[in-house]
C-alpha cells in the first residue's frame, strides 16, 4: 500500500514519514550549521535541559536579537522568568476553565457545520478547521468577533512567508523572507498594541485583564509583554489546532478501516486525536539554542548552535512506537510528543484535545459519509517544520 507520505509527496525533510529511520538520533547539518535531534529519548533529554538548550533562539537569528520582540513570549523565555510568567497565565488553562468552554466550542462547531449542511462538497479547512480555533483563541484574548478575519489573514500570510525561510539560505535571503513575514506580523502587533491599551483603559476580568494587573520581578507587565503574550498565544494556539483537524481527516481518509472503527466506537475519538498528533505532528519541530557544551546521543554539541528538536521524528521512533507507519487510534500507551515535553509542554493541550474531540465528533455526527474529494487534492503547508494542509476539499456522498 502506498504510504500517506508518498501519496501526498509530504516534505522530504520529514523522511521518517516515508518509513526511513534517521541514521543517528542526533546529527549535525553542515549546510544549516545546526543540529538535528531525532530520537525520542534524545528529544526528551534536550527538552529536560533548558540550561543547555535555551528557548531564546532569537539571539541566533541574524536579523537581530531584539528583546522587545520576545519579552512576554513563553516560547522564547528561559527559567526563571519562564516559570513566573507561566504561573501567571496557567489559571486560564486549568481543566475546570477548559471544561467550562466545552458548550461554547460545541455550539461553534455546530454553527460552522450548519453552514455547509446539505453540501455534497466543501473545503474542510475553510468551513471548520480555520474558523473554530481562531474563534476560540481570539475569544480568550477578548478580541471583537468582527476583527477575527484579520487574524486569519495575518497568520496564514506569516506561515506562507516563513515556509520559504531556510537556515541554509544566505543572511540576505533570510532577511528578505523574514521581512516579508514581519510585514504581516507588524500589522498584527499594531492591532494587539491598540487592544492592550484599550484593555488597560477599561480593566476587565479576563486573561489579558489579569496579566495587566500582574507583576514580573516586582514590576507590572508592560503593554509590550501583553502584546507578545497575545502574539504567542495566537501563534501557538491557532494554526496548530487547524492543522490537527485537517491532518486527522487526511489520516482517516488514508485508513478507511480506522475511520469505520472510530465511527462505530466513539470512545476511540480521544485516542484518534493522540494518534493523529503522533502520525502527522502539526508542530513537527521546535528550535533551541545551545547555551553550554552538552553531550547528547553520543555527540558533543558546542554552545551557540541552533538545534532542531524533531517531535515528528521522535513520534516515529521504533524504539518507542511499534510499527510507526500503522495508524492506530487504539494505540496504548501512546507517549506522542506532538505537544512537546518539559517546562514548555503545551499549555493549551487540554483545550486543543477538547477542540479536536468536538470537531471530529461533530463531523462524524453530521456526515455519515466523508472522504477527500478525489478530483481536488489538498494543498499542503510548505514549511518543513510544520505538517498541515491549507485546503482540504471533501465530499459528503458515497462513491
Ligand atoms: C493541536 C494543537 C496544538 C499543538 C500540536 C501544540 C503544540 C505545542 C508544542 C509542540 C509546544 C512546545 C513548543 C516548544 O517546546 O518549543 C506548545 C507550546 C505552547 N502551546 Fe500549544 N499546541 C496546540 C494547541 C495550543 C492551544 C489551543 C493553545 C492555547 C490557546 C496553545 C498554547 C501553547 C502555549 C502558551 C505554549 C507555550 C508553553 C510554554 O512555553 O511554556 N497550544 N504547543
Amino acid at each position: 500500500m502506498t504510504s500517506l507520505a508518498e501519496r501526498w509527496s509530504l516534505h522530504p525533510e520529514q523522511f521518517w514519514l516515508y518509513g526511513r529511520a534517521p541514521e543517528q538520533p542526533v546529527m549535525f547539518d553542515e549546510a544549516m550549521d545546526a543540529w538535528h535531534i531525532y530520537g525520542h529519548a534524545e528529544v526528551l533529554e534536550a527538552l529536560a535541559n533548558p540550561g543547555a538548550f535555551s528557548s531564546e533562539t532569537i539571539r541566533l537569528i541574524p536579523m537581530g536579537a531584539d528583546e522587545s520582540y520576545t519579552e512576554g513570549d513563553l516560547l522564547q523565555t528561559d527559567p526563571p522568568d519562564h516559570r513566573i510568567l507561566r504561573n501567571l497565565v496557567s489559571h486560564a488553562f486549568t481543566p475546570k476553565v477548559v471544561a467550562d468552554l466545552e458548550p461554547r466550542i460545541e455550539a461553534l462547531a455546530r454553527d460552522l457545520l450548519d453552514a455547509v449542511a446539505g453540501e455534497d462538497e466543501f473545503d474542510l479547512m475553510t468551513a471548520l478547521a480555520y474558523p473554530l480555533p481562531v474563534t476560540v483563541v481570539t475569544e480568550l484574548l477578548g478580541i471583537p468577533a468582527a476583527d477575527r478575519h484579520l487574524f486569519e489573514k495575518w497568520m496564514t500570510g506569516m506561515v506562507e512567508e516563513m515556509g520559504d525561510l531556510s537556515l541554509a539560505d544566505s543572511a540576505e535571503d533570510q532577511e528578505e523572507t523574514f521581512d516579508a513575514a514581519m510585514g504581516h506580523m507588524r500589522l498584527m502587533l499594531d492591532y494587539l498594541r491598540d487592544h492592550a491599551a484599550e484593555c488597560r483603559k477599561r480593566p476587565r476580568d479576563d486573561l489579558l485583564g489579569g496579566l495587566l494587573a500582574a507583576e514580573l520581578n516586582g514590576s507590572r507587565l508592560t503593554d509590550n509583554h501583553i502584546v507578545n503574550f497575545a502574539k504567542m498565544l495566537l501563534i501557538a494556539g491557532y494554526l496548530s489546532t487547524t492543522m490537527m483537524i485537517g491532518n486527522t481527516m487526511l489520516c482517516l481518509d488514508h485508513f478507511p478501516a480506522e475511520m469505520a472503527r472510530v465511527r462505530a466506537d466513539r470512545s476511540l475519538v480521544p485516542g484518534l486525536v493522540e494518534e493523529s498528533l503522533r502520525y502527522l505532528s502539526p508542530v513537527a519541530a521546535t528550535y533551541r539554542a545551545t547555551a553550554a557544551e552538552v553531550e547528547i546521543g553520543g555527540r558533543l554539541l558546542q554552545p551557540g548552535k541552533m538545534a532542531l528538536v524533531w517531535f515528528g521524528a521522535a513520534n516515529w521512533d521504533e524504539r518507542v512506537f511499534a510499527d510507526p507507519m500503522r495508524f492506530d487510534p487504539g494505540r496504548t500507551p501512546n507517549p506522542q510528543m506532538g505537544f512537546g515535553r518539559g517546562i514548555h509542554f503545551c499549555l493549551g493541550a487540554p483545550l486543543a484535545r477538547m477542540e479536536g474531540r468536538i470537531a471530529l465528533n461533530a463531523l462524524f455526527d453530521r456526515f455519515p459519509e466523508l472522504r477527500l474529494d478525489p478530483g481536488k487534492p489538498p494543498a499542503f503547508m510548505q514549511a518543513p517544520d510544520t505538517t498541515g494542509v491549507t485546503a482540504l476539499p471533501v465530499r459528503t456522498t458515497a462513491d
